[in-house]
């Protein structure tokens, strides 16, 4: 008898200290500037989305500073397409973490081929498709590949006479980002709008949508928050503006339109981090 209540009394604290373990468990999602976002889970995995951290918007980029320098832990790299302001410094952050990339296949070749992008890293169960699923970070982290109305195409450092100075860079995508016990994230990449951001709504319930509002390349404010709605977005964070020249200085019109149509938004600042606790912000 007495054995059958201390098994009962070590269940309890069993079942109790992992409720205070779920209490305290917290995703981290910080914005470096432009389409740069990373994810750093409950149980400390970080992914990386579209890592350009040299962007002239990330406070860590300037005045001479490097971004990469403080830049220690990197687990999977995830990247929308192959346009520079997204691939950014991908190849380096791979080589100094060991970083496996998620992507496209036609992507990732061409990374491997032209960029030097580390094979191993790149040759992995992480490359997929649109409309694919991955479980990642030892089942921490479901990837879904979305759809994107853009372009893709890798810039060919080894460009000359004989060889484009672009290559093919398959499809591009968005992601959506499932944190065990954490939130669920969209990021639309860079992309038009496009109507069946609903189903992805239907099939995800997104905690956190980082939407492309800066326009002439992709969603203007107006769509962009008529895609936030779309994908029934509890909260939207405009991402891939006023980095350069021709894609929109701020947020406001993005705001205004959100506040027509009901939806929360958040403006984060670039460097800044917000802290999930479950699917909730934490509200400063
Ligand atoms: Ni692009
Ligand atoms: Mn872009």
């Amino acid at each position: 008898m007495i054995k059958v209540i201390g098994l009962f009394a070590a269940l309890l604290m069993l079942v109790m200290g992992s409720s205070n373990q779920v209490r305290a468990q917290e995703t981290k999602v910080r914005w470096f500037g432009h389409a740069a976002f990373s994810v750093t889970t409950p149980k400390g995995k970080v992914l990386l989305i579209d890592p350009w951290l040299r962007n002239p918007s990330n406070p860590e980029a300037k005045d001479g500073k490097d971004p990469l320098a403080s830049l220690t832990r990197v687990d999977y790299i995830l990247l929308t397409h192959g346009h520079r302001d997204h691939v950014g410094d991908a190849v380096e952050i791979a080589k100094k973490t060991g970083a496996v990339l998620v992507c496209n296949p036609e992507l990732a070749g061409n990374l491997v081929k032209l960029a030097d992008f580390p094979s191993k890293q790149a040759e992995t169960e992480a490359i997929m498709g649109i409309g694919g699923e991955i479980t990642i970070a030892d089942g921490e982290v479901i990837v879904a590949m979305t759809p994107a109305v853009h372009s893709s195409s890798v810039f060919n450092p080894k460009a000359g006479p004989s060889e484009p100075e672009r290559a093919y860079g398959g499809n591009p995508a968005g992601f959506v980002v499932m944190v065990k016990d954490g939130p669920t994230i969209y990021h639309s990449g860079d992309t038009a709008y496009f109507k069946d951001m609903e189903t992805i709504g239907e099939e995800y319930k997104v905690d956190l949508a980082l939407l492309n509002i800066g326009g002439h390349f992709g969603m203007e404010p107006r769509m962009a928050a008529r895609a936030a709605k779309s994908v029934g977005a509890r909260l939207a964070v405009p991402q891939h503006y006023a980095t350069f020249p021709g894609i929109a200085a701020d947020a406001g019109e993005f705001a205004a339109e959100l506040k027509k149509l009901g939806v929360p938004f958040y403006e984060m600042k670039p460097g800044e981090t917000v802290t999930f606790r479950g699917r909730e912000m934490k509200r400063k």
